[in-house]
């Protein structure tokens, strides 16, 4: 693509559209990829590329036989029923109304610790001293992580996610696969520890799984070795950048809009509806994908049994069809029936817990600070499926 985006005469754009590649993206589309979402959108709703396959065949060009194929694999999301049915079950005591209730305060009293740091410095790194804080201290609560053991988390998580994109660098697959070697070695160590002792703790997750794991040594198994340390790794995975880029990109919506931080702050009761916009605007993940299992049709084309479909779920939260006035920012829209947790029986698990998590953090920050400005040149995660930022200077007043 790139060059392939020249001004916008009705017939450049066309021509964007119909030569869009997912596997030739360039800086500009990893920067703002929204100017080619909407000819996509207009002439070529169901692009078609190439590839063809299923997704365990998909992914073996990328990772052969290497840990990251392992993992990949074996993680719920990309797997269908029964054994995905089995897996969010069992996840599912993890995210009920109850469980979260619980997690609540523990979530206030870590966003007021982190914003208690910035208000001494006054200058700090919106991502890495908060956003990426937040989700990490959760979600190495709920897998029983020591708190003095969560450093390589969040390194490792972003190596394995790092290895799903279009196109896999050498660097990035090795980097992927360390990081499932290590987080893996680490998995084990903890699970033995936890078999050590008496009791699973209460609303920890990894108890729950330990217990209907070989690793308990029961009966009938409902989940293996490697099931469970596959879908524990992707439970930090799926909960961290995504958290993280969704905190990360909220702050920065509201720096480019001053009116609608205005109005946040003097509305705080409008953090509901505003958490739902800024999931709508600039969606952490922009991208799904699905394998057809039969002949389809999908927006008047053709799906034949087998296609790989990937699913432009950025582009459908511009959609002018499905949204007036989709590239502004309404913190009040309603309905806002956005696509940012997918849709379906994989729909986010852990939806309720992203959107709890951003409404304080935003919510808090607004309160505690008159002024957020960005102080400095920020860094873009650069990637295409994964959209926020790396780092993002802010100072706050
Ligand atoms: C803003 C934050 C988040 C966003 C935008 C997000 C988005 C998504 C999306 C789009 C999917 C579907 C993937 C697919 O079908 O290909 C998904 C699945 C999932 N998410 Fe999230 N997520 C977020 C936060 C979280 C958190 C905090 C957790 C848990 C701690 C979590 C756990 C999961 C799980 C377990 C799945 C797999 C569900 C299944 O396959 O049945 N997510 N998420």
């Amino acid at each position: 693509m790139g060059d392939t985006i020249s001004p916008e005469t009705p017939a450049s754009l066309r021509a964007a559209a119909l030569a869009f590649d997912l596997r030739k993206l360039d800086r500009r589309f990893l920067e703002d990829p929204y100017p080619i979402y909407r000819p996509l959108r207009e002439h070529d709703p169901v692009h078609r590329m190439c590839w063809s396959s299923d997704k365990k065949i998909d992914f073996r060009p990328n990772f052969a036989d290497s840990l990251l194929y392992e993992h990949h694999t074996t993680s719920l999301v990309f797997n269908d029923p029964p054994y995905h049915t089995r897996v969010r079950k069992l996840l599912a005591p993890a995210f009920t109304p109850r469980a979260l209730k619980a997690l609540q305060p523990r979530i206030e009293a870590l966003v007021d610790r982190l914003l208690d740091r910035a208000a001494e410095r006054r200058r700090f790194d919106l991502i890495d001293d908060f956003a990426a804080a937040i989700p990490v201290q959760l979600i190495g609560d709920m897998l029983g992580v020591p708190s003095d053991e969560r450093g390589p988390l969040r390194g490792w998580s972003l190596a394995i996610l790092g290895a799903l994109e279009p196109v896999l660098s050498r660097e990035q697959f090795e980097r992927g696969v360390t990081a499932v070697a290590e987080f893996k070695a680490y998995l084990v160590d903890l699970v033995r520890r936890r078999l050590n002792e008496a009791e699973g703790k209460e609303g920890e997750i990894l108890s729950t799984l330990i217990a209907a794991s070989d690793f308990a040594a029961r009966q009938g198994e409902r989940l293996s070795e490697l099931e469970l340390l596959h879908n524990c790794i992707f439970l930090l995975n799926a909960g961290h950048e995504t958290t993280t880029n969704l905190i990360g990109n909220s702050i920065d919506l509201l720096i480019r809009n001053p009116d609608a931080m205005r109005e946040l702050r003097d509305n705080p009761d409008r953090i509901d509806t505003a958490v739902e916009e800024f999931l709508r605007m600039e969606s952490s993940n922009q991208l799904g994908n699905r394998r057809a299992t039969r002949d389809a049709r999908l927006g008047g084309a053709d799906i034949p049994a087998g296609s790989y479909v990937h699913i432009g779920i950025g582009a459908a939260n511009r959609d002018p069809a499905q949204f007036e006035n989709p590239d502004r920012l309404d913190i009040r829209r309603q309905p806002n029936r956005h696509l940012a947790f997918a849709t379906g029986i994989h729909a986010c698990a852990g939806m309720s817990l992203a959107r709890m998590e951003a409404k304080v953090a935003i919510g808090k920050t607004l309160a505690r600070f008159a002024t957020i400005e960005r102080d400095g040149a920020f860094v873009r995660g650069g990637r295409a499926r994964f959209r926020g930022f790396l780092h993002y200077p802010v100072r706050v007043g």
